[in-house]
């Protein structure tokens, strides 16, 4: 048995779903773990599109097991929508398939609202570009004990209590501090209400399951969303998202412990991208950017947002290797440099004559860095058919073989295109 991790190395969009979807192959366990619909990813399986938020892709699988774990922050709403499109598409999720952890904390109505009008008071160069889910108001509460868990809207009395108390406060910024109208108790609670009688099937104690499924020897797969960079507490605070996005946080968001992790994988795609605001070294403004962004079609598959692009950056790469163990890297999207003439990789940051080979702690730095680039020939053919390592350009390889180098880490997996076959695995880590 094996138990693996997949966290994005960078800011997110690294194309985890497709690694993810691919490695589910081979588990019997899929476990999300922090973040909630901020994250988004679209599968196309015998031609039908499917755009997941929450439910890990797993629920395509029959005999798999998906578990949404207690780091997660769940928009009921968006959950049940979800939930309803599989049915449509005759793939019912029943409670045998879909455990939701009862610590789950939920997103509400006036955390969506409180996190819109946030961001609206930011002044220009503050403002993070949130996606507007409510995720840093909800994960807020949570910290802050005000938070109301997937447990709780079970319990009627229960329920009423904390969404008075919130429904008081939230009214008193929102009308006093934001100048909007108030949100209406009732009309939450019957929402909520209705949404706990349709959920209530499905909520249930994802760490005593996970238990149990690794003592009968099952494979578990904890799927990450966001990317290292925008970890709370490692990334480019504060341009980072409201959790922890970091391989350590697969055992804290679902109960289980860090003892029992065999692997790390960390997904980078071949050049970096960010969607939102907040520093990025290695990006680009001229047409090389502009192309990177057209021929890796990288507009969000949340927002819909155009991602900005630039050349791959080792330092955020090893920042990865370093705070998530990583052990093996997961290359991605390295048919969208084919034509470059030359590739450059940003191997370490310069400013005011200091030397950087990690983030510096201040924002106002980072944000000045210029990257130090070391730069390799390109290549020029298609490699959308290569199906082993050996079919690559030597070009190619050779890019692929100073990541290693650099990160001083092995590559088990190359991917050449969006699609299944397009997926070289190298090693796999359920096969031990
Ligand atoms: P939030 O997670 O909605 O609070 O947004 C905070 C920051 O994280 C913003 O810059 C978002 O664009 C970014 N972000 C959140 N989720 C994702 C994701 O799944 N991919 C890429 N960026 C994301």
């Amino acid at each position: 048995m094996a138990n693996v991790v997949i966290v994005g190395t960078q800011w997110g969009d690294e194309g985890k779903g497709k690694v993810v979807d691919l490695l589910t192959n081979y588990a019997d366990y899929v476990v999300r773990f922090q973040g909630g619909n901020n994250a988004g990813h679209t599968l196309v399986v015998e031609g039908k599109k499917y755009v997941f938020h929450l439910i890990p892709s797993g629920i395509l699988y029959e005999n798999k097991k998906c578990m949404i774990g207690n780091g997660v922050v769940i928009d009921p709403a968006v959950l049940l929508e979800e939930m309803d499109e599989l049915t449509e598409a005759g793939l019912p999720v029943t409670p045998g398939r879909l455990t939701i952890s009862h610590n789950a904390h939920l997103i509400m109505p006036y955390h969506m609202l409180l996190d819109g009008a946030d961001e609206n008071a930011k002044k220009d160069g503050a403002k993070i570009g949130t996606t507007g889910r409510g995720i840093g108001p909800c994960y807020g509460d949570k910290i802050l004990r005000n938070g109301i868990k997937a447990g709780d809207i079970l319990d009627e009395s229960l329920f009423r209590e904390k969404l008075q108390e919130n429904v008081d406060e939230k009214n008193f910024l929102l009308t006093k501090k934001y100048n909007r109208d108030p949100i209406s108790f009732d009309d939450i609670l019957r929402q909520y209400l209705d949404h706990a009688e349709k959920l209530a099937p499905f909520i249930g104690n994802v760490s005593v399951e996970l238990d149990q499924a690794r003592k009968a020897g099952k494979h578990i797969l904890f799927e990450g969303a966001q990317g290292t960079q925008l970890d709370i507490d490692h990334g480019t605070y504060p341009f980072v998202t409201s959790s922890n996005t970091v391989s350590g946080n697969a055992c804290t968001g679902s109960g289980f412990g860090p003892s029992h992790i065999d692997e790390v994988i960390g997904i980078l795609k071949a050049y970096t991208t960010r969607v939102g605001e907040g520093p990025f070294p290695s990006e680009l403004f001229d047409a090389t950017g502009e192309a990177l962004q057209k021929k890796g079609g990288e507009f969000g598959a949340t927002t819909g947002r155009t991602r900005r692009c630039g050349w791959l950056d080792t330092v955020v790469a090893n920042e990865a290797v370093r705070l998530n163990g990583v052990t093996g890297l997961a290359i991605t999207k390295l048919d969208v440099l084919s034509g470059q003439n030359a590739l450059k990789t940003a191997t370490s940051y310069e400013l005011d004559g200091k030397r950087y080979d990690a983030m510096p702690g201040n924002i106002k730095t980072t944000s000045k860095l210029n990257p130090v680039y070391e730069e390799m020939p390109g290549w020029q053919e298609d490699i959308t058919q290569a199906r082993n390592a050996d079919d690559l350009p030597v070009k190619a390889r050779n890019y692929v073989k100073r990541i290693e180098e650099l990160t001083e880490t092995p590559v088990m997996l190359l991917s050449v295109g969006p699609g299944r076959e397009e997926t070289m695995l190298l090693r796999n880590p359920f096969e031990k």
